[in-house]
């Protein structure tokens, strides 16, 4: 049975992840801060035996070291690197907050690596062997044309690089990464009223793209629907 592992899969993306791929038959590890409250994931898991949940704050490397030993020797086709945060959204008063933008560097950042670091030994041992970080086009430097959202912007953009930067050291292991913008998505954080894709119709394309890697995509910065991005 072929497995992915969510991080951040209470809900917006990293809850449909999970329900497309269990829908479709895989083993789903979802991970998220707070799996006793995450009631629409569990009533999801409670639907399909092939879910299991796992605590998992990405700023917290020994939330990750733990999950690391909870999951041994199991392969992970695909690790999904969906957790993050845009806390500009909630200060719209344009102040710079240093801690939160640390913050925002924190999950977006350094725990998209840090969890890729801790169970890239798991995606080695696995058939598709494949990465993908949810990145967004905030975060290509080529699409900056306003002031603002200086903490997510950063935080994606490093992101890139550092995804960049593994994609290369994981060559040899045969394990390739993917940085996808899912577009603009009706979610907590996309907003429910403007943004024009459902979750289901996001995560559907970067299925598509899942389905459609091949090495030579490694290290790529793609739209949900395939289309290349600037950095
Ligand atoms: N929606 C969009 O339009 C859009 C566009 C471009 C990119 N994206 C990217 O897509 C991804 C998913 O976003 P979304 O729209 O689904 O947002 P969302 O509904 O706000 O969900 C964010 C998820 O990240 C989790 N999270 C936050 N901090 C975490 C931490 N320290 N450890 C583990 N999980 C943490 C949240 O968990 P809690 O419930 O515990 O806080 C939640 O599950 C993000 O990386 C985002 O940047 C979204």
């Amino acid at each position: 049975m072929e497995s992915i592992l969510v991080t951040g899969a209470n809900r917006g993306l990293g809850l449909e992840w999970c329900r497309q791929y269990a829908a479709a038959g895989w083993r789903v590890y979802a991970t998220c801060r707070y799996p006793e409250t995450a009631t629409e994931l569990r009533a999801l898991a409670g639907r399909h035996a092939s879910i299991s949940l796992h605590r998992l704050d990405v700023t917290l490397g020994e939330h990750c070291a733990a999950l690391r030993a909870e999951l041994g020797d199991s392969p992970i086709d695909v690790l999904v690197n969906n957790a993050g945060v845009y806390l500009e959204k909630y200060a719209p008063d344009g102040a710079i907050r240093y801690d939160d933008w640390l913050l925002t560097l924190q999950v977006n950042t350094l725990g998209a690596v840090r969890v890729t670091e801790a169970l890239a030994r798991n995606v080695a041992r696995s058939r598709r062997r494949l990465v993908v970080a949810v990145s967004s086009h905030m975060g290509s430097i080529a699409d900056i044309s306003a002031p603002g959202s200086y903490y997510y912007r950063s935080s994606k953009a490093a992101l890139n690089a550092a995804m960049k930067g593994l994609a290369l050291a994981y060559r040899p292991l045969g394990i390739g990464v993917l940085i996808l913008h899912p577009g603009w998505v009706k979610t907590r954080m996309g907003g429910w009223e403007e943004a024009p894709l459902t979750a289901e119709q996001s995560v559907s394309g970067m299925r598509r793209l899942v389905e459609a890697y091949t090495p030579q995509m490694s290290g790529s910065f793609l739209r949900y629907d395939g289309t290349p991005l600037p950095w």
